[in-house]
C-alpha cells in the first residue's frame, strides 16, 4: 500500500452539484466553478437534486435554502439520513435576509453557507476548502480500511506460521530426548571410550531439547498474542482457588531459579484463596511474572511470591531483588515487543511479549496488573483478581 498522500490536483475533477430554482444563479455559479476545472451537475429543484445524487454521487453540494415544494433544509435532511449520501458536504446558498435560518442549516448537517449575491473569490475559497477536507477525510478512511485489512492479514499469517511451527518443534524435542537416552546407555554400557562419546551425545541432546523448548515457548507467546488481538481468547472464568495454581508455577520455575542459585519464597495468609479467574490463564500469567523475576535477577537473590486476600479482591505479588525499572521503562512495560533496560542474566531469550499478554489476560479476567519499582531496588509486580 502506498501511504503517501495523493496530490490535491485530483480536486479539479470533483463533481459539484449546484441546486437553485433560479436558472440565472445556476449559470453564474456553474460557469465560475467550470473555469476552476470542476465538473458541474445542475438541478433546479429539491426532487431533481436527489435524483442527480442517485445517478452520480457528487463530491460537494451547493444548495439553495429557499425553493418551492421541497426546500433546501428538507433536501439536506434527506441526504444526511442516508448513509450513502451522508458524507457529502453541503454548503447552503442563502440570501442575506435569511441569516436567522442559518442555525437550522447547521442543525440538519450543512458544513458552511455562502450569502447571495455571491462574492466569487469567497465562494471558490469555501468550495475548495470543503473539497480538500472531504478529500482528506476520504483518504484517511481509505488508509484506515487498508491498514485494518493488512493487520488482519498479518495476524492470520502469524497465526498460521506459529501454529505450523508447533508440530515440528515437538518432534525435535522428542528426538532430542531419544538422543539423551542413547547417550545414557552408552555411558553405562561399559565399553572403553564409549562413555565419553555418550556424555557428549547426552549434552548435545540436552542442548537441542532446551533450544526447541525455548522456541516452542516463543511460538506459544506469538500464538497467544495473536489470539488476544483477534478477540479469540476463550476464558473459563469462575471462582478458583489460586493456591494450587501458584504452587504449580513455583514448582515449574524453581529449577530455573536454582540453576541461578536464586531462592523462591511463597507466603500465603490463608488457604484456599478464592478469586474470579480462569485456572489455566492464571497459571500462564503468574508463570510470566515469576519467570521474569528469575530471568532479570542476578544469581544469589531471593524472589518473594505473596498471596494476599482482601475484602474485595485477592492480590498476588511477585517481588524480586533485580535491577528494578526506571519510570521511563515502566511506561513501556506492558506494551508489545518491549525489551527494556534490564537484560536476561542467564542467557535466557527475550521477545518482549510476555507482559503485554499478561496485561490483556488479567484484564480479560476483570483484574488489574501493575508494577512498583525504583531503579536498583528490585521490582514488585502485582496482580489483583476480583473476588466475585
Ligand atoms: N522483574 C523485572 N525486572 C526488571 N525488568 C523487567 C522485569 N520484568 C520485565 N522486565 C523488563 O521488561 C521487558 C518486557 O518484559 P516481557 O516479559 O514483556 O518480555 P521479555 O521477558 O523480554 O520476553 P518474553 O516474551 O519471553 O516474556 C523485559 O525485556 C525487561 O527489560
Ligand atoms: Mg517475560
Amino acid at each position: 500500500m502506498n501511504l503517501s498522500p495523493q496530490p490535491p490536483a485530483s480536486l479539479g475533477k470533483s463533481l459539484v452539484l449546484v441546486v437553485d430554482d433560479i436558472s440565472k444563479n445556476l449559470q453564474v455559479v456553474g460557469s465560475l466553478l467550470r473555469i476552476e476545472g470542476y465538473r458541474i451537475a445542475p438541478a433546479t429543484s429539491g426532487a431533481q437534486a436527489l435524483e442527480r445524487v442517485r445517478a452520480e454521487t457528487p463530491d460537494l453540494i451547493l444548495l439553495d435554502r429557499m425553493m418551492p415544494e421541497m426546500d433546501g433544509l428538507e433536501v439536506c435532511r434527506r441526504l444526511k439520513s442516508d448513509p450513502v449520501t451522508q458524507p457529502i458536504p453541503v454548503i447552503f446558498l442563502t440570501a442575506s435576509n435569511e441569516m436567522e435560518h442559518l442555525v437550522k442549516g447547521f442543525e440538519v448537517g450543512a458544513v458552511d453557507y455562502v450569502t447571495k449575491p455571491f462574492n466569487p473569490p469567497e465562494l471558490l475559497a469555501r468550495v475548495r476548502t470543503h473539497l480538500e477536507l472531504k478529500h482528506a477525510r476520504d483518504t484517511i478512511l481509505r488508509y484506515g480500511q487498508e491498514l485494518s485489512r493488512l493487520n488482519e492479514e498479518k495476524n492470520e499469517f502469524m497465526g498460521i506460521a506459529a501454529h505450523d511451527l508447533r508440530n515440528p518443534l515437538s518432534a525435535i524435542k522428542g528426538y532430542a530426548e531419544m538422543v539423551v537416552e542413547d547417550g545414557e546407555s552408552l555411558v553405562h554400557g561399559g565399553v572403553s571410550n564409549i562413555p565419553a562419546c555418550g556424555r557428549e551425545l547426552q549434552e548435545n541432546g540436552q542442548r537441542i531439547g532446551d533450544t526447541a523448548a525455548r522456541m516452542a515457548e516463543m511460538v506459544q507467546n506469538l500464538l497467544d498474542a495473536n489470539r488476544i488481538e483477534r478477540g479469540e481468547m476463550k476464558l473459563d472464568l469462575k471462582l478458583t482457588d489460586l493456591c494450587p495454581s501458584l504452587n504449580q508455577v513455583i514448582e515449574t520455575q524453581r529449577p530455573r531459579a536454582t540453576a541461578k542459585q536464586q531462592t523462591v519464597h511463597l507466603e500465603s495468609d490463608a488457604a484456599p484463596v478464592m478469586a474470579l479467574a480462569d485456572p489455566n490463564v492464571t497459571v500462564q500469567v503468574l508463570e510470566n511474572l515469576v519467570s521474569n523475576a528469575v530471568k532479570y535477577s542476578p544469581p544469589d537473590r531471593d524472589i518473594f511470591v505473596r498471596l494476599k486476600s482482601g475484602a474485595e479482591n485477592v492480590r498476588v505479588e511477585v517481588r524480586d531483588q533485580g535491577p528494578g525499572l526506571s519510570a521511563e521503562d515502566q511506561k513501556k512495560l506492558f506494551g508489545k515487543f518491549a525489551r527494556l533496560s534490564a537484560k536476561p542474566t542467564g542467557g535466557e531469550h527475550s521477545t518482549g511479549l510476555g507482559l503485554s499478554i499478561v496485561k490483556k489476560m488479567v484484564e480479560a479476567m476483570k483484574g488489574r496488573v501493575w508494577c512498583e519499582s525504583e531503579p536498583g531496588k528490585g521490582a514488585t509486580f502485582i496482580v489483583e483478581f476480583a473476588k466475585a
